[in-house]
């Protein structure tokens, strides 16, 4: 016993002296230096490696031709017709300096009539409202076909990239339809001069940061949709629209910010939102996140898009899972869950508003008078209503 008291007596003595004292010091600095890189290093992990652009004037800026920019949207099918009405309608209800154009396949018939009761076609009213309630101009292109593929659907992904073509403008903003715009985008077309700008792909790890299609500020060019309509004609059969890009503009692209201009409907079914917020130590709050986006993309695999009726088993067991509460005492936050299933009624709501007859949700697995009750939901059969 007196040996071990002895012992530490000499550890006192030797640390009081100021030796001693200078070496803990710079231990304690060391280890500070090196929590300070730790982080650093966290912070490059979560965040891409090219900052952010930022629009160069501000959109009220006089000298501004606003005619030379264009919102771009294509359509293939009638599903996407309908989805990119809705877009042009939320960009209506919004406003935008810029005005809108919408490439559809050339063989689409703008007068076609049912010849039952002679009213125009689904189609047909679809692109006269365009053009007539939401001051579309209607642009029919031949849809770009790369000659040995057998999928249709990726075939027709590569029409985004004829916004390339739309030479007489200086700038066009394409934007996918599975999504909806909820804020003014027209400052991305005052990003600073480049062929292409587009925001990361942050939410798909491990596969590494890189640029998604679903927002595409282009710089329309002879040379470079001449570069384009090679690169597609000689793409591999895996190889869409986003791979083509990514390779002809690896280190020319520019990074449009995911928040605000980005958001997918999956952030709110996700455990992290440090790559979203870009920051470890900023707290998510999915109603701040939600009335910020400008613009989201629906994505949720394997929750089918949102003009399709998810089986209901599906979509309780994909939906977002309720949180342990900031609050305490037990209780739950099911904010993310009940934006999350807004976002999808708004979208069916807006569908029926907008599209109307021709365009119904499709799969009648849960109708819409479907009930939500202990955060499922419920065929109205099931609870006797
Ligand atoms: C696209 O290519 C496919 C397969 O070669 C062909 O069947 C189809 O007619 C083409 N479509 C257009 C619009 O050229
Ligand atoms: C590209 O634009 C030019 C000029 O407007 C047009 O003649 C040509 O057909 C377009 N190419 C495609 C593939 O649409």
């Amino acid at each position: 016993m007196a040996g071990v008291r002895s012992y530490s007596r000499r550890i006192r003595r030797a640390l009081s002296t100021p030796a001693a004292q200078l070496t803990i010091v710079l231990l304690f600095i060391l280890l500070g230096i090196r929590i300070v890189l730790r982080n650093n290093w966290d912070a490059e992990e979560i965040a891409p490696p090219i900052a952010a652009a930022r629009p160069t004037k501000k959109v009220e800026d006089p000298n501004i031709d606003w005619s030379r920019f264009k919102y771009v949207q294509y359509v293939t099918t009638p599903e996407y017709l309908c989805n990119a009405v809705m877009i042009w309608s939320q960009i209506e209800e919004i406003g935008s300096r810029a005005n809108r154009i919408m490439m559809y396949p050339s063989n689409w018939n703008q007068d076609a009539v049912n010849p039952v009761d002679l009213q125009p076609t689904p189609i047909a009213r679809m692109l006269e409202e365009a053009a007539s309630k939401y001051f579309v101009q209607l642009y029919p292109v031949e849809v770009l076909n790369r000659s040995q593929s057998s999928e249709a659907t990726w075939a027709d992904s590569y029409t985004k990239l004829l916004a390339f073509n739309l030479t007489e403008f200086d700038r066009v903003l394409t934007l996918d339809s599975d999504s909806v715009v909820r804020g003014n985008l027209d400052e991305l077309f005052l990003l600073p001069p480049a062929p292409i700008a587009m925001p990361y792909v942050w939410w798909g790890q491990p596969a590494g940061w890189r640029y998604s299609s679903q927002l595409m500020l282009i710089t329309p060019s002879a040379v470079e949709f001449a570069r384009i309509e090679s690169a597609i004609t000689s793409a591999k059969d895996d190889e869409y629209d986003m791979d083509i890009v990514n390779k002809l503009y690896k280190d020319q692209i520019l990074h449009i910010p995911q928040n605000p201009y980005d958001l997918l409907s999956g952030e709110f079914r996700r455990a992290t939102h440090a790559q979203y917020l870009g920051s470890t130590s900023a707290a998510w709050d999915p109603e701040k996140a939600l009335s910020e986006a400008k613009f989201l993309h629906f994505s949720d695999w394997p929750v089918p898009k949102p003009w399709i009726r998810a089986p209901q088993d599906l979509l309780n067991k994909y939906m977002p899972r309720c949180r342990k509460s900031m609050a305490g005492f037990g209780a739950s936050d099911c904010r993310d869950r009940e934006i999350w299933l807004r976002l999808y009624l708004d979208f069916a709501l807006k569908r029926k508003e907008v599209c109307g007859k021709g365009f119904e949700l499709q799969s009648k697995e849960l109708p819409p008078n479907s009930i939500m009750a202990d955060g499922k939901w419920f065929h109205p059969d099931q609870i006797g209503t």
